[in-house]
This record gives structure tokens, C-alpha cells and sequence, in this order.
């Protein structure tokens, strides 16, 4: 089935077109006005996806030789995310589906990062447990199949990736922080600081809030003495302690045996150090790791429309009133 898949969640305008479970384009526009304001601005996001949006699926269509007859469906993230945004690509997807009367899916965006290392190729042993670990979420799910899943544990603060930008923000670097922040921890010593690793009452919850105002504190004290490399020896101590709080959370949840495989997923997926120790932690629990490629980490289209062609393929178009909901969840029987 020919599908093209938008997401608008955030600030990423994603375009794909999927043929049969094959990603045959994909295109991404980032929105960068956001990191003058350390963050991203709802109602910008909307207006810019909203300026790009027709463009993006045009050039989408032309640079595959795809014409809008070709299409069999559309999809696009439905939630979670920022409502404004959301409802950009749904509205759009829609407007599409009836002009060109073929069926409409909406798509759950956590859902679409679960199912982007099979979108990109990898074939997934089962049972399976998911982590998801981006801007807005952190979450340990157990994934039996398609549309079955079981959630673990869940972040009880901030998300992974929001620590990330928390503390990049903290050492002068622009949002979204983390990509740039690793880089400059390869370069720094992790053993100078130590940060604290948290223990919540469920071993699989999370917590990074401490984390963050550790690194403040020590950030403050600091001040009044910069020693050399400062800013590299934070970023490292910093990412030490954050992502051995995710692979405890994972060997904890790998403890009971119960599973056959690791799923990695999400913009923190794309760090370096995560995705060694997420090796290693399957290595030692002798379960596989999949992990997608570094371009379908961070939010996409590509997952959108793999997912959203499977849906349409196996359970049909949604009704043409559903709703965009920003605070949509995953639940055992799909989104
Ligand atoms: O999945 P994503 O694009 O958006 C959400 O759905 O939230 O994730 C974006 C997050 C940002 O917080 C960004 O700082 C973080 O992923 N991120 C990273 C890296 N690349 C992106 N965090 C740590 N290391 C990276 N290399
Ligand atoms: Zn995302």
C-alpha cells in the first residue's frame, strides 16, 4: 500500500512515503527560531508547520517520481504532543484522505518511535522490552506484538532527553541540547563529578529532577573557581550519571528473564554512550538490540508513515472526526 505519513508533534515537520513497509522518501524540516528561546514555542511550531507543510509533501511526492493519484492513504501523528501542532498535520492528512477519497489514520507518536528500528529494517525478537527515551518521554514498555503492549515504568520528573537540555542550557548550549552536549562529554572526564544515580520505590520509575539540581549545585560552586575543561567534566559527569540510571532501569526490568530482545528508541537513542551501554546490557543478558539508525531517533515522518501503512493495511482508516489528542496514550490495543 502507498502511504504518506506526517508528523507535526513538536518542532520537526516530517514528510514519508511508504510502499508496502518500504520507506521510499523522507524529509525533515527542523524548526531552529526555537533555540533562541530555550524552548519550543507553541505557537510558533503550529504557524511554521503550517508555512511548510504543502511545500514538504509537494517536493516529497516530485523527488520520488509520486504524483497525489498515486496515494493509497494518508497518516500522521495524531498525540501525543502540542495540540496546536498536532492538529496542523491531522487537519492536513485529512483534507488529503477526502480529496483524494482514500482512508485516513491517525498515529501515536511514542507507537511510531517504538516501531522505527523495524521501520528501518530490523526484524524484532519477541517479547521485547521498549525504551523510549526522547524530550517528553522516558518510558520502559513491554511490547509482545503489534498493537500489544504493557507499560513497565515511567518517568516521575523530567524526561531523559529534557535533562539533557536542562543541563546544556546550564552550560551555555542552545536547546535542543543534547546531541551537542555529548559531543562535548567525550572530550571531558566522568569521573571528576559524581552525580547522583537515583533509587525510586518502583526500581523501573525515573528521575533526573535531583540530577539536574545537582548539576546546578555544582555548576554554582564552580563559579567561584572555573577550573580548566569545567564545561566538558559537567557534560561528562553529567551523562555518566544520566545514563546509568537508564541501563539499571534496563537490567532491572531484564532481571526476570522474560525477554527475548531490547528496543531502543527515541532522540536520546541517537547518544553514543546509551547506545554502548544498551549493547552491553543486552550482551550480558543475552537478548538482540534494536536500535534505529541515527536519523530516525529523532522525530521523523518515516515512522509515521511505516506505522501508519501497517494500520491502514491491517485495521482500515480512522472515522474522519478523530480527534487529535495531545496527550494520547499507548495502550494495549493501539492508537
Ligand atoms: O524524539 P525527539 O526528537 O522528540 C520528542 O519526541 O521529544 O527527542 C528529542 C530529544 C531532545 O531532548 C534532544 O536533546 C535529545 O532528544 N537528543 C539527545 C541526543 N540527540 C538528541 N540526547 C542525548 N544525546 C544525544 N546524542
Ligand atoms: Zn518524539
Amino acid at each position: 500500500m502507498r502511504v504518506l505519513g506526517i508528523e507535526t508533534s513538536c518542532d520537526e515537520t516530517g514528510v514519508a512515503l511508504v510502499d508496502d513497509g518500504k520507506i521510499v522518501a523522507s524529509r525533515l524540516a527542523t524548526q531552529e527560531v526555537h533555540s533562541r528561546w530555550g524552548g519550543v514555542v507553541p505557537e510558533i511550531a503550529s504557524r511554521l508547520h503550517q508555512k511548510t507543510l504543502t511545500l514538504m509533501i509537494e517536493e516529497t511526492l516530485e523527488g520520488s517520481g509520486w504524483s497525489f493519484s498515486d496515494l493509497e492513504g494518508v497518516a500522521a501523528t495524531r498525540g501525543p504532543g502540542l495540540i496546536g501542532a498536532l492538529l496542523v498535520g491531522v487537519s492536513y492528512a485529512k483534507g488529503m484522505a477526502v480529496a483524494g477519497n482514500m482512508p485516513f489514520r491517525g498515529v501515536n507518536h511514542l507507537e511510531g518511535h517504538l516501531w522505527s528500528p523495524v521501520a528501518a529494517g530490523a526484524t524484532l525478537d519477541l517479547p521485547a522490552v521498549a525504551m523510549i527515551v526522547s524530550g517528553g518521554h522516558t518510558e520502559l514498555i513491554r511490547v509482545d506484538g503489534f498493537s500489544r503492549y504493557t507499560f513497565l515504568g515511567g518517568t516521575l520528573d523530567d524526561a531523559a532527553g529534557e535533562a539533557f537540555d536542562k543541563v546544556g542550557s546550564l552550560l551555555g548550549i542552545d536547546y535542543p541540547a543534547g546531541a551537542e552536549l555529548s559531543q562535548l562529554a567525550e572530550k571531558g572526564d566522568p569521573d571528576r563529578f559524581s552525580f547522583p544515580v537515583p533509587t525510586t520505590r518502583d526500581p523501573r520509575s525515573f528521575s533526573f529532577s535531583g540530577l539536574k539540581t545537582a548539576v546546578l549545585r555544582e555548576i554554582q560552586a564552580l563559579e567561584r573557581e572555573k577550573t580548566e575543561n569545567w564545561k566538558m567534566d559537567v557534560a561528562a559527569s553529567f551523562q555518566k550519571a544520566a545514563i546509568a540510571q537508564l541501563s539499571r532501569r534496563l537490567e532491572c526490568v531484564l532481571e526476570d528473564g522474560a525477554y527475548k530482545s531490547v528496543l531502543l528508541a527515541g532522540g536520546v537513542a541517537a547518544n553514543r554512550m546509551l547506545r554502548r551501554e544498551a549493547e552491553a546490557v543486552a550482551r550480558r543478558f543475552r537478548v538482540s538490540l534494536a536500535v534505529p539508525p541515527l536519523e530516525l531517533c529523532t522525530d521523523n515522518g518515516a515512522m509515521i508513515a511505516f506505522l501508519g501503512e501497517k494500520y491502514l493495511r491491517e485495521k482500515g482508516g480512522d472515522p474522519l472526526d478523530i480527534e487529535a489528542d495531545p496527550n494520547l496514550e499507548l495502550t494495549g490495543d493501539g492508537a
